[in-house]
């Protein structure tokens, strides 16, 4: 798996967000600072939402995806289970989360 399968994912994710009502369509994703993008791996690589690194680099491609920052806040909340991203849901599902932590402990291919 590569990159256009996280970006999928990613977007997807948004995209459901965006869809259900009341949530905001489309989403305002500026508040998490001017580097949180997932345009394209390297933008995803060095992305940062509210000054939390998405991907440490320390975390790829050592098994040690489940502790990136990006697959924490998917899957439960980097600052406990009300924050958890996207912002009240609905949440990207496990199977999917499961496949960036995957990708991030392959080394984060292309
Ligand atoms: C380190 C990672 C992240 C942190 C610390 C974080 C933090 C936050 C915080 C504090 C808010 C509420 C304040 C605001 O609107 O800016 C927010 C909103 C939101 N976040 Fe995140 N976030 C992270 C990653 C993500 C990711 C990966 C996604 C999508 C997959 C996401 C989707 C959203 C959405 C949809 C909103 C609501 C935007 C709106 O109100 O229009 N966030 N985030």
């Amino acid at each position: 798996m590569g990159f256009a399968r996280v970006k999928e994912i990613l977007d997807q994710g948004i995209a459901n967000w965006q869809s259900s009502p009341p949530n905001d369509n489309p989403a305002d994703l500026s508040g998490h600072g001017p580097t949180f993008s997932w345009s394209m791996k390297p933008d995803l690589l060095a992305a940062v939402g509210h000054g939390a690194r998405l991907i440490q680099p320390e975390v790829i491609g050592n098994g040690k995806g489940s502790q990136a920052n990006l697959i924490i806040d998917l899957r439960t909340g980097l600052r406990g289970p009300g924050s958890r991203m996207p912002k009240g849901g609905p949440y990207i599902p496990e199977s999917q989360v499961k496949e960036i932590e995957d990708w991030i402990n392959a080394g984060c291919p292309d």
